[in-house]
């Protein structure tokens, strides 16, 4: 494409290549402006800033579509399995019967953790936040890895690295919740599916088996499937950005695990089922909790509300408040939390306030009555949202790490100070 943009400075006319994307979206190339003009952009929380072509997630915030390389996530979340879908993200194509066997195979083979790693969980309070200890356990797999730390050595240790986080990750995240509650570990289990075998390690006991009913193994399968990706939001830059510095996969990941931990992002499931509480044990009035969202003068946010990118809606909340209904109706639930939830958006998509601003319910507005009824702990929200966006996370850093992106570094405007000279504390 031959397109350019123009832009004129202190009158001088300087050209950019204008990029295209496979679903037309278009970019203007500004990397050369400042070498050509001195001048750098500014876009706090890169709200219209691209930081990268990538061919994995594509979504078109207007019209709310999802798509994991190509496949809409309508079908993925229908028809496909967690494992499946992993492979698909970081591959970049569905797998054949062998491929999907030999993965699966290999994930099972590393779900063990190293026994040492035992030691560090038990030196965490028991009121430690599990995404506080999960983060700093994936991590740590780094130190008993020593071939991981150069992203870069060859395809082959670069892909043990992949499985083993993917194998690992439900151990420790199960883990870091029987922690929590001074509860004995559960080893994995290799002859349960990756669903199945996490829900073991979550509620099983040394005096009790735990079979996990297939609907919830079913349900916990397509929760992660709808958050296994979505393009460059908070986490997932965070990890490339991470990653960029070469750092290893283990530190990277770590890394987007914490940025999805704060309330804004990932954290919000934990938020959502808070306020639904919080409104329920206030009497369930929901015009009040409206007004306090509306009002700038009160900190209260409507959680599970809003998006950066999605303005119309979000077709993984569509795709959820189904599921949602099913699965109370199926494991015979009756939450008053459920209502509430679904009186609140009524009153908020017919508010203008909401409507002015485009805010409707995110992925997270329902998932966490989901995991309630699954018997998932609140605080073990975020770390099930890590867990089905781990191969998301990787697909992004294989791609950032195998392109040779260059280190992410932004720019600044600086506001302080000019030059000063230094005051002796005697003299101040
Ligand atoms: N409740 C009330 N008002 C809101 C909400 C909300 N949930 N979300 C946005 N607004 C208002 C803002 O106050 C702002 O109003 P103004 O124009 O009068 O100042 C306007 O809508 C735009 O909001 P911003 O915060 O500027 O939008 P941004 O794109 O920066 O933030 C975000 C998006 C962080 C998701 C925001 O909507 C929010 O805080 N939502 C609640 C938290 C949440 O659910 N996060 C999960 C997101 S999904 C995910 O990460 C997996």
């Amino acid at each position: 494409m031959s397109e350019t943009a123009k832009f004129e400075l202190d009158g001088q006319v300087y050209e950019f290549p204008v990029i295209e994307g496979t679903e037309n979206e278009k970019a203007i190339d500004i990397s050369s402006l400042r070498g050509k003009s001195g001048y750098i952009t500014l876009d706090p929380g890169f709200k219209n800033t691209g930081s990268c072509q990538s061919a994995i997630t594509f979504l078109d915030g207007e019209k709310g579509i999802l798509r994991y390389r190509g496949y809409p996530i309508e079908q993925l979340a229908e028809k496909a399995t967690f494992i499946e879908v992993s492979y698909l993200l970081i591959y970049g194509h569905l797998p054949s019967t062998k491929q999907l066997n030999d993965f699966r195979i290999s994930i099972t083979r590393h779900t063990l953790v190293h026994e040492d790693m035992k030691q560090f969980f038990e030196a965490y309070p028991a009121k430690a936040h599990p995404m506080g200890v999960l983060a700093s356990m994936v991590c740590s797999l780094s130190t008993f890895y020593p071939e991981s730390l150069d992203p870069n050595r060859s395809d082959e240790d670069k892909d043990i690295t992949i499985h083993r986080l993917l194998a690992k990750l439900p151990t420790l995240a199960a883990w870091s919740y029987k922690n929590s509650v001074r509860h004995p570990f559960m080893y994995p289990k290799n002859k349960l599916d990756y669903c199945s075998n996490f829900l073991h390690m979550m509620f099983a006991m040394p005096t009790e088996d735990y079979l996990a009913d297939p609907i919830i193994s079913k349900a916990l399968n397509t929760l992660l499937i709808l958050h296994a990706d979505h393009e460059q939001n908070c986490s997932t830059a965070t990890t490339r950005v991470v990653g960029s510095s070469r750092v290893n996969l283990y530190a990277s990941i770590a890394a987007g695990i914490t940025a999805l931990w704060g309330p804004l992002h990932g954290g919000a499931n934990q938020s959502v089922i808070e306020m639904l509480e919080q409104i329920q044990n206030d009497g369930g009035d929901v015009d009040k909790w409206i007004l306090k969202a509306k009002d700038k003068n009160d900190s209260f946010r409507l959680m599970g509300f809003g998006h950066r990118v999605y303005k119309n809606f979000d077709p993984r909340a569509t795709i959820i408040k189904k599921e949602c209904d099913a699965i109370l109706d199926k494991l015979g639930i009756d939450d008053p939390m459920l209502d509430i939830a679904k009186k609140l958006e009524k009153v908020a998509l017919e508010d203008d306030y909401f409507k002015s601003r485009n805010l409707y319910p995110n992925v997270d507005f329902y998932s966490g009555i989901i995991y309630k009824a699954l018997k998932i702990p609140t605080e073990m929200f975020t770390v099930m949202f890590v867990l089905g966006r781990l191969p998301g996370w990787i697909a992004q850093w294989k791609e950032m790490i195998e392109g040779g992106e260059p280190i992410g570094r932004p720019r600044q405007v600086y506001t302080g100070e000019n030059e000063r000279d230094y005051v002796p504390i005697e003299k101040r």
